[in-house]
């Protein structure tokens, strides 16, 4: 009787280390790997400069290009900042949300926004606020970068983080004359 339980006990320890074994690599892997995080880059550019940053943006962390499109696109004439233009119309109305004319399949999915755009006056462009008052961005990390003439980013930080209810907004930069390499190694720093 005492050598059968005997051999039942060590037989079930056995079991019990091939199992451990067994999972223990698996496991160790799941602890150490965090799990891949999902990137959009998201950018709205009326004359090339943003969308060619945004291809970088796009190259060095691989995630999903999505062109912001006004469903009315801006001619050259809406952007003659000189004159009493379209964009300096939408600039000067707190209000002005131009119409988006498609939008991101299953934004749920992405963990990471890169939001890329020109600077307007000073700040982001209205049918950035569109975009970002679009969507539920709860939780999401939202990372700016954009392309001027010398402004920079910094101008337009307050009324994207106003927009962009819930999410973690990180100030970025301006890419106007940035390498890929010089890119790449900022956007990885930001995953
Ligand atoms: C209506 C308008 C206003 C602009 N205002 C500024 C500005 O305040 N500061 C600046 O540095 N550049 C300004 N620019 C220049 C653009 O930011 C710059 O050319 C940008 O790279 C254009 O990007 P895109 O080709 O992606 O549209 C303005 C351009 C336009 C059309």
């Amino acid at each position: 009787m005492k050598k059968r339980i005997l051999r039942s006990l060590s037989l079930l320890l056995a079991l019990m280390v091939v199992f451990s074994l067994a999972g223990a690599p698996a496991g160790a892997a799941a602890a150490g790997k965090a799990k891949k995080k999902e990137v959009l880059v998201a950018y709205f550019s009326a004359t090339g400069t943003t969308k060619a940053a945004a291809k970088k943006v796009k190259k060095a962390t691989g995630g999903t290009l999505y062109q912001i499109k006004a469903a009315d696109p801006y001619t050259a004439a809406d952007l003659d900042y000189n004159k009493n233009c379209r964009a300096n119309a939408e600039q000067n109305a707190d209000d002005a949300r131009p119409e988006i004319k498609d939008r991101v399949k299953n934004i749920k999915k992405y963990d990471v926004i890169f939001l890329g755009y020109p600077i307007w006056w000073g700040k982001e462009p209205k049918i950035i606020r569109t975009f970002l008052e679009s969507y539920d961005l709860k939780g999401k990390k939202i990372v700016t970068f954009c392309t001027s003439g010398g402004s920079g980013i910094s101008g337009s930080m307050k009324e994207v983080k106003q927009s962009a209810k819930g999410a973690d907004v990180v100030k970025g930069k301006d890419l106007t004359d940035l390498s890929y390499k010089q890119v790449a190694k900022w956007a990885k720093s930001k995953i």
